[in-house]
């Protein structure tokens, strides 16, 4: 039947005519929809005489097919470019370099408690550590701080608003306290005081803001209290830290008398250095001194019996000058030009 060939050739063109695959569903139906023009012939069917219905079924049956076929090579052309489209609108350029995974790094900071911490851990010392918010009475009055001290003023010392018991601590000394306190009670019934030697790094806060002063820096607090500790004992322990913290062996080191409230006798401990753009400068590291009687008592420790030494450093401080670092600011800033030096 002549305008059955014609038939497919329409659907043929009238598929290749559909971009996108709703128009193409479109002209299928136009075609083998319920009232499509092939669908009508073959409704047609029943009114043919009945020798001629078989032989004409069977051509509208391969017109059928023929028109499926192309619809379904049409389906797939679409699909096709549709997945070319989304391949060349996604593509990627693989001869760009790759951004790389950062490597993130330790705080100057950290690293410098890391290395002081082992270098007392060999000694055989303990890390402790006490809260930050603290009370007025571990932080000044145990400490033996009169209750008229300057630093206990407002205006060096943040007190928690609406309390006058609590505190940011303005120091690591507390935890001397802590210390003292929780050995005692855990030896309580062994009758015996064994030594105790322990560092207490953290965080400290008091009211000052500068090149050299922030809100909130790090202390290292250091302890030792046994029998018969003395001020050789704490010499030798500290001359020896500093020296190998700076990895300096002729570090000149020196405690110069001073005052705490917390120690008798108290010093101030200064190093030098032989070399460097530092050289020959003493310059002040920390504060030390033995216990004072009345510090060890608060601990619940008897200083007839025992003794021992404190100290107190500035981490911050020690970072400088270990790497050469001239505002104390740098360290808080989050800056990455600064904090990738460290890496
Ligand atoms: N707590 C003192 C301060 O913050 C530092 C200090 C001095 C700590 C002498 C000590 C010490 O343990 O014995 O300035």
């Amino acid at each position: 039947m002549e305008n059955l060939d014609q038939l497919v050739q329409d659907a043929v063109s009238a598929f290749a005519n559909a971009s996108d695959g709703a128009q193409l569903e479109q002209a299928k139906a136009g075609f083998l929809g319920k009232s499509g023009s092939l669908t009508e012939r073959l409704k047609g069917l029943g009114k043919l005489p009945a020798d001629e219905r078989k032989q004409v079924g069977a051509e509208i049956n391969r017109a059928k097919t023929a028109i499926e076929t192309a619809l379904e090579a049409r389906r797939e052309a679409l699909r096709e470019a549709h997945l070319f489209e989304q391949l060349a609108a996604e593509a990627l350029d693989v001869t760009l370099p790759g951004r790389g995974l950062h490597q993130g790094g330790l705080h100057p900071v950290s690293r410098t408690l890391e290395r002081i911490e082992a270098l007392f851990r060999s000694v055989g010392f303990i890390v402790a550590d006490g809260p930050e918010i603290e009370t007025d009475w571990h932080n000044f009055t145990a400490l033996n701080t009169p209750e008229n001290h300057p630093a206990r003023s407002m205006h060096d010392t943040f007190y928690i608003e609406g309390r006058d018991d609590v505190l940011l601590r303005t120091h690591t000394s507390p935890v001397q306290i802590r210390s003292m306190l929780a050995h005692v009670e855990r030896h309580a019934s062994e009758g015996t005081m064994p030594d105790i030697r322990l560092i207490a790094p953290g965080r400290v806060y008091r009211v000052d803001s500068d090149a050299t002063h922030s809100p909130m820096f790090h202390q290292i607090e250091g302890l030792w209290v046994g029998e018969d500790v003395s001020f050789a004992d704490l010499k030798g322990v500290i001359a020896d830290f500093l020296r190998k913290f700076f990895e300096s062996d002729d570090l000149q080191v020196r405690f110069r008398p001073s005052f705490f409230p917390f120690t008798e006798p108290s010093a101030e401990i200064d190093v030098a250095f032989m070399g460097g753009a530092l050289k020959g400068r003493w310059l002040e590291i920390a504060g030390c001194g033995l216990v004072h009687p009345n510090v060890m008592r608060f601990g619940g420790v008897d200083p007839e019996r025992y003794s021992g030494f404190a100290f107190g450093m500035g981490l911050d401080r020690l970072t400088m000058l270990r790497y050469g670092i001239n505002d104390l600011r740098l360290f808080f800033e989050g800056d990455l030009r600064f904090l990738s030096q460290f890496r």
